[in-house]
């Protein structure tokens, strides 16, 4: 079994069976449903792994994998209210199954229960994990509130989303390494080195997803195919469009009508528009910036000192993240 496998289990074992509370129902219901819908569990896989690189004993970084993974379900629950996503690993999202409210509110618990769940970590790490995660958690709620404002934003520069997607995405697996490294008895600088291949990787993934939500396969994908562009995110892949249509007047126009169309048929409106990204071939131009990034990765892990065979985990780690379908 390859490490990351074996840390995977590891981490759904922890999982498995857990109350997070008991009454009111409505507020605990919902995080148990979420948590146990799977997911790949890989923020928590990456605390571990970032340990384990640095001969750290990885039941040290076990609680903290679980805080990193409550709050990743939390900004799921919450992303899923503002992006108004019907489907979430293949099932009904929280809002949907409860309502809004009772999603605020589970999402907030869940919050909590990520900070209580950090705090079992070892004492004297403590006052930095909980730096670390702090900022990280701030870091994203900036990405969320900069991807819901570009929604209206007629221009946004490739740069300002890559910032947009550095934060609401990369910062946590960043953070993830960051956090499992200097439990593992990292220097602050080899720490910090993980924390950029994090990044990097981050950014990467979050442009995997982008194209996605566009080109997965329905039956594997469980999110609703197309929310993207229904709701005019400024993807990697519209930015692109956008740019290259400049030259070509009648599809220029086109894209513009289904951005600013304020009634339209969602099939009809990810149709058209995938249409147009297929004719600018738009994700090609996504997969080059996903190499970009892939390579920046690499290149923070070179000097960090450590054997190559550590080194080849997280490489194995990051090629899945570069081919994955969900
Ligand atoms: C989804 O994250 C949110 C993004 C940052 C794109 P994942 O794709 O890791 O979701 P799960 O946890 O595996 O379901
Ligand atoms: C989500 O980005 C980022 C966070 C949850 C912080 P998306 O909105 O693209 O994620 P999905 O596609 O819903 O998983
Ligand atoms: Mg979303
Ligand atoms: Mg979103
Ligand atoms: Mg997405």
């Amino acid at each position: 079994m390859s490490k990351i496998s074996t840390y995977q289990q590891l981490i759904v074992d922890e999982l498995k069976g857990r109350k997070y509370g008991a009454n009111p129902k409505e507020l605990y219901e919902p995080i148990e449903y979420i948590m146990s819908l799977g997911g790949k569990r890989m923020r928590p896989v990456l605390v571990l792994m970032a340990c384990d690189f640095f001969d750290g004993d990885v039941n040290a970084a076990l609680h903290p994998s679980i805080a990193i993974e409550l709050f990743h379900n939390f900004t799921l629950v919450h992303d899923d209210i503002m992006d108004k996503a019907p489907l979430r690993r293949g099932k009904q999202t929280v809002h949907e199954k409860w309502n809004d409210n009772i999603a605020i509110l589970s999402g907030d618990a869940m919050m909590v229960r990520a900070y209580q769940e950090l705090c079992k970590a070892d004492v004297k790490l403590l006052p930095v994990l909980l730096e670390i995660f702090s900022d990280t958690a701030a870091k994203v709620c900036e990405g969320q509130q900069l991807d819901m404002n570009y929604e209206s934003v007629s221009k946004v520069s490739i740069p300002n989303y890559i910032k947009m997607i550095e934060l609401k995405t990369a910062v946590l697996l960043g953070g993830a390494l960051k956090m499992g490294a200097l439990i593992g008895g990292a220097r602050e600088e080899d720490a910090q080195k993980l924390y950029n291949f994090g990044k990097h990787i981050g950014i990467a993934f979050q442009l995997q997803d982008d194209i996605l939500d566009v080109y997965a396969d329905a039956d594997k994908f469980g999110k609703q195919k197309g929310g993207d562009i229904i709701a005019n995110k400024k993807t990697y892949l519209l930015l692109k469009a956008m740019e290259m249509s400049e030259s070509n007047r009648y599809l220029k126009e086109e894209l513009q009508q289904w951005i600013a169309a304020p009634h339209f048929e969602p099939r009809e409106k990810v149709e058209a528009v995938t249409n147009i990204y297929n004719f600018l071939n738009v994700k090609e131009l996504a997969r080059a910036e996903m190499k970009k990034q892939y390579d920046a990765a690499m290149s923070c892990l070179k000097d960090i000192p450590v054997s190559e065979e550590k080194k080849n985990a997280l490489i194995g780690f990051a090629d899945s993240l570069m081919v994955r379908e969900v």
